[in-house]
């Protein structure tokens, strides 16, 4: 018998998102159960209900996707998670087999696999669940590789956020840039990723974490995290003030975590020669630049973009809860309200506003 939850549903492009009743599956072979605990709300559920992720074939959405939850049952063939494990979800469940996976890029893997039986309506219209996941719901339906045993002990509005936008930020700045002892890294964009990036580069070893931003609130914000100078690049060139708090060097790394062309090459202007920019900030389709070549030749280093933090759930989900637990990594400064499922619509607009690091839905 499917399972009747509430859940959070994209009907149309641009239309609010709505609570609606929702029929989940049994779970079928190689597929996992969920009962969700916590769902952040991240601006890709956004992207979805405004048709500019997915694309306009997928409506309707079911919303959410950095998720906690138990393991309420498997289904045939699932081995090494059990129903009552307590998991995070993640959007990708790398194979092991493929070209990407073997060459040591599981986030680009090709096969990863999602739940194969759809969630649907009360009318069977089947749903697109937001990243494969579909986590603003009581329960929700997976593949079992995306449900990621972790430390209990991790509560779940906290955990949750490890699923997607904290793991992009810390992977950025750890997996991707590779932050080394004695780095001098900045960070531009100091919101749930960028703050994840901050708090990554400075559990890595780095000397100085400058965070650069538009907005005084996020930049007292970030020094929570471990940034230890602030930029507010909206009166001041952001990489004259880099330039200035390093002996005119520049930064060894540098995060983008806005996803705009300007502070884009506002970072490939404030590295240091051999410096790394890594864009993790997702530009919108229309964003081009242009750069000087011989800029680019002379100063040399690497210009690299990070996807979902170059991570490994099942590898790297596990390490950052133990960081949370350790006390190292903060991730309840992250939750800045706690909402129900009926406010999903509410903390669209104040993310919209730039007044939240993340709203959480708990169940
Ligand atoms: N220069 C510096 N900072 C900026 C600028 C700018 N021109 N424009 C915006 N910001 C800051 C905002 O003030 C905010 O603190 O960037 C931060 C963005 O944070 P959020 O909106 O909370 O976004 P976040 O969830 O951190 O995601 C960042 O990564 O996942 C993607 O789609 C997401 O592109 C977005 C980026
Ligand atoms: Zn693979
Ligand atoms: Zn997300």
């Amino acid at each position: 018998m499917p399972h009747e939850v509430r859940a959070v549903i994209a009907m149309k492009k641009d239309a609010p998102a709505e609570v609606q009743t929702i029929l989940v599956p049994d779970p079928g072979p190689g597929e996992v159960l969920v009962s969700v605990q916590a769902c952040g709300v991240c601006h890709t559920d956004l992207h979805y209900r405004e048709g500019s992720a997915g694309g306009a074939d997928g409506f309707p959405y079911l919303l959410g996707h950095e998720a906690a939850g138990i393991v309420e049952s498997t289904g045939p063939g699932v081995t090494g998670i059990r129903p009552g494990d307590y998991v995070v979800l993640a959007w990708r469940a790398p194979c092991g087999a493929c070209r990407a996976c073997r060459r040591g890029r599981p986030w680009y893997c090709f096969d990863s696999r999602n739940a194969t039986q759809p969630m649907t309506l009360l009318d069977s219209t089947p749903l697109t669940p937001a990243l494969g996941i579909g986590a603003f719901a009581e329960k929700t339906l997976v593949a079992a590789g995306q449900a990621v045993k972790v430390d209990p002990a991790a509560r779940p509005e906290a955990a949750g956020l490890i699923g997607c936008g904290v793991m992009a930020g810390y992977g950025a700045a750890v997996h991707t840039g590779g932050v080394a002892n004695g780095d001098t890294v900045a960070v531009i964009g100091c919101g749930g990723v960028g703050n994840a990036a901050i708090a990554g580069a400075s559990l890595a070893g780095a000397r100085r974490v400058i965070a650069v931003d538009i907005d005084d609130a996020k930049l007292d914000t970030a020094t929570q995290f471990g940034a230890t100078h602030s930029v507010n690049s909206r009166g001041t060139d952001p990489v004259e003030a880099v330039r200035r708090l390093t002996d005119g060097h520049g930064a060894d790394l540098v995060i983008e975590a806005v996803g705009r062309a300007e502070t884009f090459l506002q970072g490939f202007a404030m590295r240091d020669l051999a410096g790394v920019l890594v864009q993790v900030g997702v530009p919108g389709p229309e964003a081009r630049i242009e750069l000087p070549l011989l800029e680019v030749f002379s100063r040399g280093g690497a210009l690299k973009s990070s996807w979902y933090g170059d991570c490994l759930p099942s590898r790297d989900f596990p390490v950052l809860i133990d960081l949370y637990l350790s006390g190292k990594l903060d991730l309840g400064a992250f939750v800045t309200e706690t909402i129900s499922l009926d406010e999903v619509e509410i903390a669209f607009e104040r993310m919209q506003r730039g007044k939240v690091l993340r709203s959480v839905v708990v169940l």
